[in-house]
């Protein structure tokens, strides 16, 4: 992938294995994860069944964290078609937070000149057979890879793959992070099949999505923002705001970095003043985790 291929002018160029220790210290260890789940915040846990047609067009179920005990809620996992995600890491398991903060710094170091600003987790525990949508991150990310085994392809991060008005929209929260994806990207994807013990990295606002090689997996999904992608999100933000009321703004692409720092230093006003309302605070809850139930899921 050359640096024509991706919008981030960043030193990740492409999808990049690294080596981490976070599977061998035992985060990712039944007796460790159940006791997570006992203990995590409800209000910090999503819970997604995600379904997919012919042309691999994603449609979404959002469940509730139910009154399953932590290792009977792990053995829904394992057994069904779930995807959980305990979100703010950093909060909730402050312990594996430390641990992978340090395992940041290494990865992070063989890239020169890439300064992570703000850093956040989610810890991700998903059926053998969960597969993630196409979808981008407004930031960077470094996948830790804990247990099972999957694969990520990873998509070019151009106009053609990733069109700045679906970015717009993300960053704006008008819409959920999922993207128009059509199978003719697949020719364009780097795939990479992930081990316990395998990070890996992709330049900033790739598209990617990810199957489960028929394993329960575990992963901790570390974002972090750098002060480039601030700006650049800040400036798509207020881009959303003008192109809402009818103007036409320039694409980010295009912007100096000054020009981007101003519209970034504008989104912050703008998003004080509540320009633009998130449309996906509410999902309705469809269905709570059961072991019983087909696919681990239990209608409401
Ligand atoms: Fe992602």
């Amino acid at each position: 992938m050359t640096a024509a291929r991706t919008r981030y002018a960043g030193p990740i160029t492409e999808a990049r294995v690294h080596e981490h220790r976070l599977a061998e210290m035992g985060f990712a260890d039944d007796a460790a994860l159940a006791d997570i789940l006992d203990r995590y915040p409800a209000e910090l846990i999503d819970i997604n069944l995600y379904d997919y047609d012919d042309a691999g067009q994603v449609s979404l179920r959002t469940g509730a964290r139910g009154r399953l005990g932590g290792a009977e809620l792990l053995a829904a996992i394992q057994q069904g078609r779930l995807w959980v995600n305990l979100r703010e890491v950093e909060t909730g398991w402050p312990e594996l937070w430390a641990a992978a903060m340090e395992e940041f710094g290494r990865v992070s170091a063989a890239y020169p000149g890439l300064r992570a600003v703000r850093n956040a987790g989610q810890l991700i525990l998903s059926s053998p057979k969960a597969r993630v949508p196409y979808h981008f991150d407004a930031a960077g990310v470094v996948l830790f890879h804990m247990r099972g085994r999957k694969r990520v392809f990873v998509y070019p991060g151009d106009e053609a793959h990733l069109a700045e008005t679906d970015m717009e929209q993300v960053v704006a929260r008008q819409t959920t992070e999922e993207l128009p994806y059509s199978l003719a990207f697949e020719a364009d994807a780097q795939v990479v099949d992930l081990e316990p013990g395998q990070a890996l990295t992709w330049p900033l606002y790739a598209p990617h999505r990810v199957e489960n090689l028929d394993r329960f997996c575990v992963s901790l999904s570390m974002d972090f923002q750098t002060w480039p992608s601030r700006f650049r999100n800040g400036a798509l933000y207020t881009n959303a705001v003008l192109r809402r009321s009818g103007a036409r703004p320039r694409f980010t692409d295009r912007m100096s970095t000054p020009e981007l720092a101003a519209r970034w230093a504008m989104s912050l006003a703008l998003k004080r003043a509540g320009a633009m309302k998130s449309r996906i605070s509410a999902f309705e809850r469809a269905f709570e985790p059961d072991l019983a139930a087909a696919d681990g899921a239990r209608a409401l």
